[in-house]
């Protein structure tokens, strides 16, 4: 390992993830870890210069006051302490400052004259370290991957390419709820243009078949869900010889599923529920990372900036915004609907800015007139949020010119749709899926 480390022991604050943020734009690697990690644990870590105890104000995790254990100050390891009572052996702080200048200004003091820590946390040193750790773990081996071609799983293909070439198999499955145009760029991306040993799966009709007639949001989700990892499963039982399973594990997703303080948010399942005769070893190069670190990553790969700085996409896909029972014709009103949505939003400068857009197509029908006769068709309906952290969201205020241009090109060009609604509702009360 290159980077030095900054160790924050989590003792109730909920600011920790956003501390290893701050730590980590100054240059230096940093990890939250449990209050009560043991000391040789921590003492193996590599590089520690510094350990942040970083107590909310209540210094409490579960209802229960805890505390770190002395030894923590007698391993030759400067300790800065936030918010809690420390030995004399720590740099104190009543609080971290409010200003964020004042903030940096005290973390530098720390890390670099404190700590006397090296400023090499960057990308380039990541993907070089995980290049000697992938192949320290892997040996020999081979590893398989579901790649969806979203975010995570394209950087952890691109750096497992990178480490083990052809020893890395991709199974792309196109389940029929892709964007337009993404199936053809995962496998012109990875198959044609880094040399990947890619499988694609077509299993459209296999994934609409079995969704025909099923109007239960969460019905969709478990039928989507469960065939996903049957047809994985189906191709992994068809390769010899593959004891590594890739995933695109990231940060938050640990971070959410606990330390000590932080809640489980939610259960994270990339490719869980594989049967138990599958079994492998986790590769997981991406799990110590920030999304905007995965996406630096990926860039620094080589990855194209459409698939690098993509909105969030549900694991769902469409399937959440084709309204009820899905059909195919639908679907593709869906489908069609979207991709011109994000044109137009790409042309006015908006990609990038406004945080996920997408349109939904309900199943209903009403009255319009195209080429001087009715036209008994559906609407679609445009979203446009932004938010922080998916939990609240905020509508965003397009301009009337594009929202116009957007309706226009949906109406002419979208087949069985008259209509082009936009929806104005936050979140709370609407969720920012309609699904
Ligand atoms: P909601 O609709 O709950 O969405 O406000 C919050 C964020 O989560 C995404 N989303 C999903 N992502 N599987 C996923 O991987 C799902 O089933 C799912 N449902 C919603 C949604 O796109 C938004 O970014």
């Amino acid at each position: 390992m290159q980077q030095d480390m900054i160790v924050i022991l989590d003792l109730g604050s909920e600011q920790n993830a956003q501390l290893a943020r701050e730590i980590r734009a100054l240059g230096v690697y940093s990890e939250i870890h449990p209050h009560d990690i043991a000391p040789e644990a921590l003492k193996a870590l590599p590089n520690v210069r510094g350990i942040i105890l970083n107590g909310g104000r209540n210094r409490c995790v579960d209802g229960r006051d805890v505390d770190v254990t002395p030894e923590i100050y007698a391993l030759g390891i400067p300790v800065i302490s936030a918010d809690h009572p420390a030995s004399k052996a720590a740099v104190k702080l009543d609080a971290w400052p409010e200003d964020r200048a004042e903030r940096a200004a005290c973390l530098s003091e720390f890390l670099f004259e404190t700590c006397g820590a090296q400023k090499n946390w960057n990308m380039d040193n990541f993907i070089a370290d995980q290049i000697e750790l992938i192949r320290a773990q892997v040996g020999n081996g081979k590893v398989l991957l579901a790649l969806s071609g979203g975010v995570d799983s394209s950087v952890v293909a691109a750096l497992l390419i990178r480490a083990i070439g052809n020893r890395l198999t991709c199974v792309h499955v196109n389940h029929g709820l892709l964007r337009k145009g993404e199936p053809e760029q995962v496998v012109r991306v990875f198959r044609e243009e880094l040399g990947a040993n890619l499988i694609y799966v077509d299993a459209v009709d296999r994934f609409l078949d079995k969704l025909a007639g099923v109007a239960e949001p969460e019905t969709k989700r478990r039928i989507i869900g469960g065939e996903f990892i049957r047809v994985f499963e189906e191709e992994a039982r068809k390769l010899e010889g593959i004891s590594f399973l890739g995933q695109g594990t990231i940060y938050p997703d640990i971070i959410e599923s606990g330390t000590k303080t932080q809640k489980s948010i939610k259960a994270h399942h990339n490719v869980g529920g594989l049967p138990d005769d599958l079994q492998f070893e986790l590769v997981e190069p991406l799990k110590m990372l920030f999304k905007d670190e995965v996406r630096a990553v990926g860039k620094a790969l080589g990855l194209p900036d459409s698939m690098v700085y993509r909105q969030p996409f549900p694991g769902p896909g469409l399937g959440v915004r084709c309204v009820g029972a899905i059909t195919r014709d639908r679907l593709e009103a869906v489908r069609e609907s979207d991709a011109i949505l994000r044109e137009e939003f790409d042309k006015a400068g908006l990609a990038g800015k406004v945080w996920q857009y997408f349109t939904i197509v309900p199943d209903i029908k009403s009255t319009g007139v195209k080429d001087n006769k009715r036209a008994f068709e559906w609407p679609v309906v445009l979203r446009a949020v932004n938010t922080v952290d998916a939990m609240t969201a905020t509508i965003e205020e397009i301009p009337w010119p594009v929202l116009h241009k957007v309706t226009e090109r949906i109406t002419h060009e979208v087949k069985g749709v008259n209509r082009v609604l936009y929806d104005l509702t936050p979140k709370p009360t609407g969720t920012i899926e309609w699904e």
